[in-house]
């Protein structure tokens, strides 16, 4: 079971719509377990298909210790509910981290790797990784939410060992800054997040 390479924005397969899967054969298993693998390897809470340059609706989410890691294949929102502000990632965006407007609950469908249909109701990190999944599946990243809020913060000094899709902490690896201005980001992408990180200083200012 390979360890699969993520593909990092701005890498065009993450903005492209993945189809359904039509039929759940040995192949579409072995991208599962290989996805399992990978998002296990990167420490993530999810990870979609398009994410290692496959555009079937599949993703793998593990979103609390207790719970074992999960194929939803063609997963649907059928209804979200609240708003909340939570701050979140990206395994396609290495140093990058902000805050983005989720739902507080959502209710969604998907088949299991039987086959089988399921529905269900999510709440906290599933429900968010849910919706990044899904996004991640119509070609929608984080950073899109980003624009409607108002705050972004830096990351600390110290440098990042670990990132987590979704889930925890920081922005930018202060000692990487430079890839900000790499090939890494598209220059669309960058000014939006500049934009948002100098908003962001002058809150500050405000509040401070
Ligand atoms: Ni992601």
């Amino acid at each position: 079971m390979p360890i699969l390479p993520i593909l990092t924005f701005p890498n065009s397969i993450l903005r492209k719509k993945a189809k359904p899967v039509s039929v759940i054969d040995r192949e579409l298993k072995d991208l599962i377990k290989d996805m399992t693998e990978t998002l296990k390897h990167a420490e993530g809470v999810g990870l979609a298909a398009n994410q290692v340059g496959v555009l079937k609706r599949v993703c793998v989410i593990k979103a609390s210790p207790e719970e074992e890691y999960t194929a939803y294949i063609n997963p649907e929102i059928l209804k979200k509910s609240g708003t909340r502000y939570v701050q979140e990632g990206c395994l396609s965006f290495p140093e990058y981290n902000g805050i983005v407007k989720r739902s507080l609950n959502v209710t969604a469908k998907y088949l299991d790797k039987s086959g089988g249909k399921i529905k269900i109701d999510a709440k906290e990190l599933l429900s968010q990784a849910l919706e990044h999944e899904i996004d991640h599946l119509n070609g929608i990243l984080f950073i899109d939410h980003l624009k409607d809020h108002e705050k972004l913060s830096k990351a600390g000094k110290e440098n990042i060992t670990h990132t987590h899709d979704i889930d925890l902490s920081i922005n930018i690896d202060k000692k990487n800054k430079d890839k900000f201005d790499s090939k890494l980001y598209t220059k669309i992408g960058l000014d939006d997040l500049k934009l948002a990180l100098e908003r962001a200083d002058i809150l500050k200012e405000v509040e401070g």
